[in-house]
């Protein structure tokens, strides 16, 4: 293919596609501040196939906005220290001019920012920023694209959408306005879809009909999603496959009912643990996974999870574990992964010596692991245990 003739980018059908329709490598997103480098993303790689959807879930400040937007080819500027390569459909977004990236955006790679009160103009009508992609991307005149958006704002369950065409954002209830950011970023039928938490602060029932709305459009386009949230109930089953992030990298993926069924990192299984549940009140955050984040200026050597994991030993803090495979498309980054006998005597050791992080585990998983396994001695991971 040659994609740059006459400066217009070519883009197989989706249908053509061979292989993935994004293949992200080895992405590297730093930011240089007064503290030093800020490691936002560390050396994620994955793929998605056309179609499907891929969950990246993690805590708040993994790098989870900071990804999307280092595949949209969003974050420039001489602060910022990129490596890696993003390639969609055939494309290396990250060696694309700013013109040839406005070919990209809205036309095949879309998204849903995180809050559509700082991503809608508000002093904007509806109207308008829903037609101005179609009036500049596609061509639209004025007549058309008005009677698209109208279209447009029907299918994404908006009551009455000729009369919203003229109000202003503030207008509108929180459900509704993420339901006209949904409508903006299909509007030009993108082939991928970033959808960066689409319903944070929407209450449970307004969070499930939006999501379902995406679910929808996504089969209907034959749209492939990466789908971004803190919430690992939220794309329980509305995913092919998920990659969990902690402070900057990937350190589990896998189709998403191998992940739940046979969790490998204790990352993962603390996230696990941390889903809300209907009782709890709709805005909360990540409930308690004891400690924090680490500083991704100095993060801590050996594995990043370390400071708060409940099977941590010395080899986890002095050497970082790579990811490794455990099955067809998953993989897991850990030297004491949870359901190994390594990890089991692990979690056995630290609820014998009262590690502070071990003791997230109480009750019958407490028991049952140190009653599984001999406390003693120090196990070493990887597959061994010291005798
Ligand atoms: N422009 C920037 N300059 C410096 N640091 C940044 C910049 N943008 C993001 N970061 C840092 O990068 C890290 C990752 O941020 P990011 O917004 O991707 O997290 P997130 O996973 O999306 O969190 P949340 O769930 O709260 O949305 C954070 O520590 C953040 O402070
Ligand atoms: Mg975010």
């Amino acid at each position: 293919m040659s994609p740059k003739a006459d400066g217009q980018l070519r883009f197989p059908d989706v249908a053509d596609l061979n292989g993935p329709i994004l293949e992200v490598e080895n992405l590297t997103t730093h930011f240089q501040s007064d503290r030093g480098l800020v490691r936002a993303v560390d050396g994620v790689s994955f793929t998605l196939d056309r179609g499907r959807t891929l969950g990246v879930v993690g805590e708040s400040g993994s790098g989870k906005t900071v990804l999307s937007r280092s595949v949209m080819g969003l974050l420039q500027g001489n602060r910022v220290v990129k490596g890696g390569t993003v390639r969609y459909a055939g494309h290396e977004i990250s060696a694309l001019s700013p013109a040839e990236l406005r070919q990209v955006w809205a036309v095949q790679i879309a998204m849903v920012f995180q809050d559509p009160m700082t991503a809608l103009n508000p002093v904007v009508r509806i109207g308008r920023q829903v037609t101005e992609g179609l009036r500049i991307r596609l061509g639209l005149d004025r007549k058309a694209a008005t009677e698209t958006a109208v279209a447009l704002l029907e299918s994404v369950g908006i009551p009455s959408p000729a009369a919203r065409l003229r109000n202003y954002p503030h207008e509108l209830s929180g459900g509704m306005r993420q339901r006209v950011m949904i409508a903006i970023a299909l509007a030009c039928g993108p082939k991928l879809l970033l959808a960066d938490e689409p319903t944070t602060g929407l209450d449970v029932t307004v969070q499930a009909q939006i999501l379902d709305l995406l679910g929808e459009q996504q089969q209907e386009r034959s749209m492939a999603m990466i789908l971004v949230t803190h919430d690992l109930g939220v794309v329980a089953n509305r995913t092919d496959e998920i990659a969990v992030m902690y402070a900057g990298k990937i350190v589990e993926k896998a189709p998403t009912t191998e992940l739940f069924a046979h969790t490998r990192m204790p990352y993962t299984e603390a996230l696990l643990r941390s889903i809300p549940r209907l009782t709890d009140p709709s805005h909360m955050r990540l409930r308690a996974i004891p400690g924090r984040p680490p500083d991704l200026v100095n993060p801590p050597a050996g594995c990043r999870f370390a400071p708060r994991c409940p099977y941590v030993q010395e080899q986890c803090r002095q050497a970082e574990p790579p990811l490794r495979n455990a099955g067809p498309g998953h993989q897991f980054a850990c030297w004491f992964p949870v359901g190994s006998s390594e990890g089991e005597q692990a979690l056995a050791y630290n609820l014998h010596h009262k590690v502070p992080a071990a003791l997230a585990f109480t009750g019958t998983r407490a028991d049952n692991a140190l009653a599984a396994v001999p406390p003693e001695p120090t196990p070493t991971g990887d597959g061994e245990v010291a005798s």
